[in-house]
């Protein structure tokens, strides 16, 4: 079976190929990212194999039926960017990547969390410099401070275990209460106490039409003066111009981003040279009290192998007409 890779970068390929070397498939790397310009690239091959940014809208996913593709495999989790009902309708199947390393999603909200709070950005800057005053550097104890996770499923759990050993306190937000997360201390509130009570707020639940501009204004009304907030979940879940005005007024006293709400054609490029036209995203970099990552949360070795062996695990069930573990379902 004949499978296209699209957004491949280096680390993809690498990593893709190092795991076929036992299955055997026929990969065909493109660096373009998959779009209405793009669909045509996949003529010839029943599968595609796509990441976060890449756009499965129903034109896309219409474009990839009538080339023949029959399968879209996710190397991702979050699956916000097809449009599963359609696809169900035109009788594509969708795999994804359900859990590769939760770790390393959860272990990136403690890196911006504590890089925010102990501003290890300007202090690296500074004793490079020669400047070693300690002005606007202080920090605080995030041992017995309040933490609100929204989303205690794998990756807030994973961030539940790993803050209870910093001896913060734990709010949970989830529909579904996580055992372990109870096991630790954890106590669910309603997404409101949350807000109210929380030093640091997390985002770890699905981008999906509920769950969009979940942080508005309102909800930025809602918290304590000086919050931190962290999203490494999906951009879709903050609305950019409500966090704008809660850094302005100083309502929000930190926050760190990996993912950011109009971020397709922006991360995971080299744009140094190109102007840039997102005044959002742009006027984002100005606080001294926001740091950015460009979706590397997932960036470890060991999520890498894990994405391209369960990749190739659904590649080659589907192939071969074996039940697909990781299908993705419009129900
Ligand atoms: P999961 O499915 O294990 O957990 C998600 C949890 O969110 C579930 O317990 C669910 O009940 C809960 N939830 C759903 N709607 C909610 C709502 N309205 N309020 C509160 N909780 C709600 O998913 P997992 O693996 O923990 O991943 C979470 C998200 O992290 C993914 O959807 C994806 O968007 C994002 N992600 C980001 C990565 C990155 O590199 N930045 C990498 C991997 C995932």
């Amino acid at each position: 079976m004949k499978t296209v890779v699209f957004s491949t970068k280096p680390y993809d390929r690498e990593f893709l190929s190092r795991a076929n070397e036992s299955v055997g498939l026929e990969l065909a790397f493109l660096e373009s990212r998959l779009a209405p310009q793009t669909v045509k690239l996949a003529e010839g091959f029943e599968s595609v194999c796509v990441f976060v940014n890449d756009q499965l809208d129903a034109s896309v996913l219409i474009g990839l039926k009538k080339v023949g593709v029959k399968h879209v495999a996710l190397r991702c989790a979050g699956f916000n960017n097809v449009d599963i009902a359609s696809a169900e309708e035109l009788g594509l199947t969708v795999t994804r990547v359900p859990a590769y390393s939760p770790y390393a999603i959860a272990e990136h909200a403690v890196a911006l969390m504590l890089t925010l709070n102990r501003r290890i950005y300007w202090a690296h800057s500074r004793v490079r410099d020669g400047n070693y005053s300690l002005d606007g550097l202080l920090g605080f104890d995030l041992h017995g401070k309040t933490v609100g996770i929204v989303g205690t499923g794998k990756i807030g759990q994973c961030l539940t275990e790993a803050l209870h050993g910093f001896g913060c306190k734990l709010l949970g937000v989830d529909q579904y209460e996580n055992e372990r997360c109870k096991k630790v201390g954890m106590q669910y509130v309603s997404f409101e106490e949350m807000l109210a009570q929380s030093d640091i707020i997390s985002l770890h639940c699905p981008l999906m039409p509920e769950t969009y501009h979940l942080i508005d204004n309102e909800a930025v009304a809602h918290m304590k003066r000086g919050v931190m907030i962290i999203n490494t979940s999906r951009g879709g879940l903050i609305d950019t111009k409500a966090v704008i005005e809660g850094l302005k007024s100083g309502k929000i006293g930190y926050m760190g981003l990996d993912v950011y709400e109009e971020e397709e054609g922006l991360f995971f490029e080299d744009k140094t040279f190109e102007v840039r036209k997102d005044d959002d995203f742009a006027r984002l970099t100005t606080f001294p009290n926001v740091i950015i990552t460009g979706h590397q949360a997932y960036f470890t070795r060991e999520a890498l192998i894990r994405i391209a062996e369960t990749t190739l695990a659904n590649l080659s069930a589907f192939a071969s007409g074996e039940e697909l573990i990781n299908q993705v379902k419009a129900s």
